[in-house]
C-alpha cells in the first residue's frame, strides 16, 4: 500500500506546476532512488520498521524555492492520493501523519525564533 501510495502520489506533484519543477530540478530523471527513500521513510513513519535514516530538514533547507504555501499544494496532493489508494482508515492515519510532519518541518524550515 505503501508503494502505491507514494508512486502515485509522485506521479501526481511531478505534474503540478509549482512542485514539478522542484522535484525534477533536485531529482533529475532518475526516479527510483528517491522513491525508494520515500518507501523506507513511509514505512517508518507507519510501521515503525526504521528503514529511513536520513534528515529531511538540512534536505529541505537546501531547496531555495521552498516556501511555506507550497506545503498545502503539497498536502492537498497527498490527502487525494491517499483518499485514492488506500481504504478511508488507512487513509485517515496517512493524511494525519503527513500533516503533523509537514507542519513540524515548516515550523522548523520557516518560523525559527533561534535564527
Ligand atoms: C526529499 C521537496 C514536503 C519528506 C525531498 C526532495 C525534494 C523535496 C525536492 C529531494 C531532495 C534531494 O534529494 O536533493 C519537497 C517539497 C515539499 C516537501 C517541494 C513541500 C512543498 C515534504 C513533506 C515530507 C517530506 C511534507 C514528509 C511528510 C521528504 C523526505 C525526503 C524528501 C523524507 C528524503 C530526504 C533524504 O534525502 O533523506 N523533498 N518536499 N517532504 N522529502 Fe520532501
Amino acid at each position: 500500500m505503501i508503494e502505491r501510495l507514494i508512486r502515485r502520489f509522485y506521479d501526481t506533484v511531478r505534474r503540478d506546476p509549482e512542485l514539478g519543477p522542484i522535484f525534477d530540478k533536485a531529482i533529475g530523471d532518475d526516479w527510483e532512488p528517491h522513491l525508494r527513500k520515500m518507501f523506507d521513510f513511509w514505512s517508518s513513519v507507519m510501521l515503525t520498521t526504521g528503514r529511513y535514516k536520513g534528515q529531511p530538514v538540512p534536505v529541505h533547507q537546501r531547496i531555495d524555492s521552498l516556501r511555506p504555501e507550497l506545503f498545502e499544494v503539497w498536502l492537498m496532493h497527498f490527502r487525494q492520493t491517499a483518499e485514492e489508494v488506500c481504504p478511508p482508515d488507512a487513509a485517515r492515519l496517512f493524511i494525519e501523519r503527513a500533516e503533523r510532519i509537514a507542519r513540524s518541518l515548516t515550523m522548523t524550515l520557516f518560523f525559527r525564533l533561534d535564527g
